[in-house]
């Protein structure tokens, strides 16, 4: 049992001027879709070099929120990875759109465009829209060229799920969220991300009528411009509203949005020390065996949110729970990102088992462990968490071998 404090496999970085910046924002007037959220957005949309954003309480919503502005239907279809967090399906899912899973590539552990052409050349005749929802997984961008030049049809939608990878860059240099490629880009301010508001989200796009819905979606479907009210508004009193469509409250607060402020002054540093700490990963990890991690050709363009590990828990004898639970007593924590979401049983209720049909995504699976990573993690800790990683597993294989080594019972007794 390890006397160290604990390390989790992610955590947020507060500090003093995030707090004040917080505690600034909580004495004000408004504290809710005020000017603080107005000016989130118009930082965000900056930063990611698109022309729009729209803050929500939770990368769900944003996503949901990209869901109704895309006008997605029972019609149409979302294709998207496996590889990923339930939310990114339930976007087409909520309005009944069919789920199209295809496999994995494990070099990066995102979407195998070659399978996508294939799926989307199969569906060229079909009715109805083709949404497709790229995850930038672990932060490693998609090629989104390359995914543009195989989208040609103009009922197609493309919408990025980039809650891993704020502070990303496309092959060409650009940030991830400039929507060249897609219709819409989501975001994640989840505590384990780049950069936290505790929870929160954000659709960056370049369109300005999408951009109308997702204000829309937002607070209750309320429409107050006036050129666009049914009503004769003359006639009406000053703040009068319509509600044109029933959504929910997915506003987000004026407090979160003074957190988010502050904390994108330490992006570029955020993610200069997480590239550190993945480099720290391949260094102490390049010469052990049978433990895999994914190509290094993004490295220089990738805001890493996780440091996934494959390992062939075969070929070291022991199970991935073992390790989870032999790395918890030795004070460091795990995640598996993620169970395949052919999976879950809201999947499998409706199309069985599935799980011949993705090979790379099922060995991926059967591997996969995150490590910790997360800013305030030190280079010291990483080797923590690696030496503590090889003990158990040299401890594992020693069993192995000497157990083979060993004659067995029965034969010593003929002998
Ligand atoms: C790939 C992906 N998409 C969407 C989400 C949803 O984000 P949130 O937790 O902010 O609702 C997550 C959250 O972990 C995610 O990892």
């Amino acid at each position: 049992m390890s006397t160290r404090p604990f390390i989790p496999y992610a955590r947020q970085s507060i500090n003093a001027a995030d707090i004040a910046e917080v505690g600034r924002a909580l004495s004000g007037d408004v504290i809710t879709r005020g000017a603080c959220v107005e000016a989130f957005e118009k930082a965000m949309a900056l930063y990611c070099g698109a022309q729009y954003a729209v803050a929500f309480n939770s990368g769900t919503s944003a996503l949901l929120a990209a869901g109704y502005a895309a006008k997605i239907s029972a019609s149409d279809c979302l294709i998207t990875t496996p590889n990923t967090f339930v939310a990114t399906v339930a976007m087409g899912m909520q309005r009944q759109a069919a789920p199209i899973l295809v496999d994995i590539d494990r070099d990066t552990g995102n979407l195998d465009l070659q399978q996508v052409e294939h799926t989307l050349a199969e569906r060229r005749s079909s009715r109805g829209k083709t949404i497709i929802a790229p995850v930038h997984f672990a932060g490693i961008p998609v090629d989104m060229q390359r995914l543009d030049r195989m989208v040609r049809s103009p009922d197609a939608v493309v919408i990025e799920d980039a809650a891993h990878a704020l502070g990303s860059r496309y092959l060409d240099g650009q940030m991830v969220g400039c929507c060249a490629w897609s219709q819409m880009t989501i975001f994640s301010f989840h505590p384990a991300k780049t950069i936290t508001t505790g929870e929160g989200g954000l659709v960056t796009t370049n369109d300005p009528d999408l951009y109308h819905r997702l204000r829309l979606f937002r607070n209750n479907g309320i429409e107050r411009d006036p050129s666009r009210l049914r009503a004769d508004v003359s006639a009406q009193y000053n703040g009068y509203y319509e509600t044109q469509d029933l959504t929910c409250n997915y506003n987000f607060t004026d407090f979160q949005a003074a957190l988010g402020l502050s904390q994108l002054q330490r992006i570029d540093q955020f993610i200069v020390k997480r590239r550190e700490l993945m480099s720290h990963y391949r260094r102490l990890l390049h010469e052990v065996p049978n433990i895999r991690l994914f190509t290094a050709d993004h490295d220089a363009k990738t805001a890493f949110h996780l440091c996934v590990m494959q390992i062939d828990f075969a070929y070291y004898n022991i199970s991935r729970a073992q390790v989870i639970a032999q790395l918890r007593e030795e004070g460091v924590g795990v995640q598996v990102h993620y169970i395949p979401l052919y999976r879950h049983p809201c999947f499998q209720r409706a199309c069985g088992d599935i799980s011949e049909y993705f090979p790379n995504m099922e060995g991926y699976y059967a591997q996969a462990l995150s490590f910790p990573l997360y800013y305030d993690l030190s280079m010291e800790d990483v080797e923590y968490v690696v030496q503590k990683l090889k003990d158990i597993l040299a401890k594992s294989l020693q069993k192995k071998h000497s157990s083979a080594s060993r004659p067995a019972r029965g034969r010593r007794r003929r002998l």
